[in-house]
C-alpha cells in the first residue's frame, strides 16, 4: 500500500481492525504513517487506550458500529444492545433525542471520527443531527461507565486454526502495552477525554 502513495495514486492509506500491538509492529517498519485506524467503537466497547495510542501516533481513530450494530443483534439479546441500555435511554430522554443520537454525540464529544450506517433516510437525517446534541459532564461520566469492554464483532472468520478471540485481538499484549504520550500531545485537548 505504501507503493500506491509513492506512485501518487493515493493521498493517504489507512488501517482497519488494528490493535495497539499490531499498529506498533507496523510502525516499526512503516515509511508512511497510516492516516486512520477504523475500529469497532461504541459505548460498550470504548477502546480508550487504543484511541490514546492512535492520537499520540498521529493516526485518526475512526469508530465503526457506533450504535453497537443493532441490525445484527438478536431480539432477545438485550445485554448486548447498546441502544437499549438504561443509562443511554435515560440520557436520550433528558435531551429529547434518540439513543442512537446519544451514541453518535458521545463519540463526537470524545473527539472521534464516527461512521454510523443507515439505509433509512429519516435515520440518516436524525444521525446527522447528533452534532447538535450537547452532552454535559454528568452524561459523559455515565456514558464512560457504560463501557463493558464488550467487542460485539469478533471477526472469528479471520482467526487462524486454533487461535482464540483473545489471541487474535492481542488482548493480553495490549493490556500490558504502555502508551507514552509525547508532552505536546498531552497538552492538546481536541476531544472531551483527551
Ligand atoms: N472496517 C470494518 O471491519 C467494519 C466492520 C463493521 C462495520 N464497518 C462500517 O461501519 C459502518 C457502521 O457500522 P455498522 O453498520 O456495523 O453498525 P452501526 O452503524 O452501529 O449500526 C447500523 C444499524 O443501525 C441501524 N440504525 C442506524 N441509524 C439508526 C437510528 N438512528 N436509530 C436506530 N437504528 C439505527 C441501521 O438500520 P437501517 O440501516 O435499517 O436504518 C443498521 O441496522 C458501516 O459503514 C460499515 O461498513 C466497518
Amino acid at each position: 500500500m505504501e507503493g500506491i502513495v509513492e506512485k501518487g495514486l493515493a493521498k493517504a492509506i489507512g488501517l482497519s481492525n488494528f490493535t495497539i500491538t499490531k499498529t506498533a509492529n507496523l510502525l516499526k517498519t512503516a515509511k508512511t504513517v497510516p492516516a486512520v485506524n477504523q475500529v469497532e467503537c461504541h459505548p460498550f466497547f470504548q477502546q480508550q487506550k487504543l484511541k490514546e495510542y492512535c492520537n499520540c501516533k498521529g493516526i485518526v481513530f475512526e469508530a465503526y458500529s457506533p450504535l453497537g450494530n443493532p441490525g445484527q443483534l438478536k431480539q432477545d439479546n438485550l445485554e448486548r444492545s447498546v441502544l437499549d441500555h438504561p443509562d443511554i435511554v435515560e440520557i436520550a430522554k433528558k435531551h429529547s433525542v434518540s439513543a442512537a443520537q446519544v451514541c453518535i454525540s458521545f463519540a463526537l464529544h470524545r473527539g472521534l471520527v464516527v461512521i454510523p450506517k443507515s439505509v433509512t433516510p429519516a435515520r440518516i437525517v436524525e444521525n446527522f443531527k447528533s452534532v447538535d446534541v450537547q452532552l454535559d459532564a454528568d452524561d459523559m461520566k455515565k456514558l464512560r461507565e457504560v463501557d463493558k469492554g464488550m467487542r460485539l464483532l469478533q471477526g472469528a472468520i479471520f482467526y487462524t486454526k486454533g487461535q482464540t478471540c483473545e489471541e487474535f485481538w492481542d488482548v493480553e499484549a495490549d493490556e500490558k502495552f504502555e502508551v507514552k504520550q509525547p508532552e505536546a500531545k498531552k497538552q492538546k485537548t481536541t476531544g472531551d477525554d483527551e
